[in-house]
């Protein structure tokens, strides 16, 4: 397994936010997250990457089979995970070309032309997410990650608040990135699922507790259709 969560606790303010979850991701796997607000997505995912803000109480995370649980997020990038943020910071001062120089200084250019992709040429000079549309924060956010040659990604939201065309594109971006990577995506609506072209395996959040972990063709149907109350013990819905 490229990723292992093992019955991880955590806390952020104070309180118990993720309490007791389990998950494997294998290599070249898309797995989706699903969950109501507030159920404990978002701190998955920065406890996976080890962002600052939270506090893990219990339980472990290996990465290519080496313990990862209390190693800083620069160490965890370097040895191949990257998550693109849903609030990610505004950085006056700083454009977008900088960041992506140096990205590339760091990690090599991309193999792939990127330039069709997401566009971002409208934004180059102006500095990182200050002012910029929510979409715009969402394609510049797939970028970077895509820049930094992820063997795993952790994608917070793509597509929420993202037009048609543009969801097209940023589901490009991520087949792309599917073809080298592991993706663990958080969606609300499942628009992006439509351009995915391979989806392994979803899982419900509520209440920092994994409700349901299964096949994405079962699982996400149930979701968009019922909503979270009575999916725990349907069909295909395994727990942990
Ligand atoms: N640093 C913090 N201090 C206090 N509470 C926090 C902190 N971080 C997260 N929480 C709380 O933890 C809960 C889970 O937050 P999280 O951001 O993980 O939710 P989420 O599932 O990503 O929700 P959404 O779908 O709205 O993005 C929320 O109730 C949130 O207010
Ligand atoms: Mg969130």
């Amino acid at each position: 397994m490229l990723l292992e969560v093992h019955d991880l606790h955590v806390k952020a303010g104070g309180d118990e936010i993720i309490r007791g979850i389990s998950l494997s991701i294998g290599e070249h796997e898309t797995h989706i997250l699903m969950g109501p607000n507030g159920s404990g997505k978002t701190t998955l995912l920065k406890a996976i990457m080890g962002l600052r803000g939270i506090e893990i109480e219990d339980g472990h995370i290996l990465f290519n089979g080496e313990d990862i649980t209390w190693k800083p997020p620069h160490v965890r990038a370097r040895m191949g995970l990257a998550m693109m943020f849903q609030n990610p910071p505004r950085i006056k001062g700083v454009t977008l070309s900088d960041v992506i120089r140096e990205i590339e200084r760091r990690y090599g250019k991309p193999e792939d032309d990127l330039g069709n992709l997401v566009e971002i040429s409208s934004l180059r000079n102006r500095s990182l997410h200050v002012g910029y549309s929510g979409g715009e924060i969402k394609q510049v956010e797939i970028l970077l990650t895509i820049l930094q040659k992820p063997r795993l990604a952790l994608l917070d939201e793509p597509d929420s608040g993202v037009d048609v065309e543009n969801l097209r594109r940023l589901g490009e971006a991520m087949n792309t990135m599917a073809e080298r990577a592991s993706l663990l995506i958080i969606t609300h609506t499942g628009g992006i699922l439509k351009y995915l072209r391979k989806v392994d395996k979803a899982h419900v959040i509520v209440e920092g507790r994994m409700i349901c972990s299964g096949h994405s063709e079962e699982i996400i149907p149930l979701v968009l259709e019922n909503g979270f109350d009575g999916i725990s013990g349907r069909e295909g819905c395994a727990t942990g």
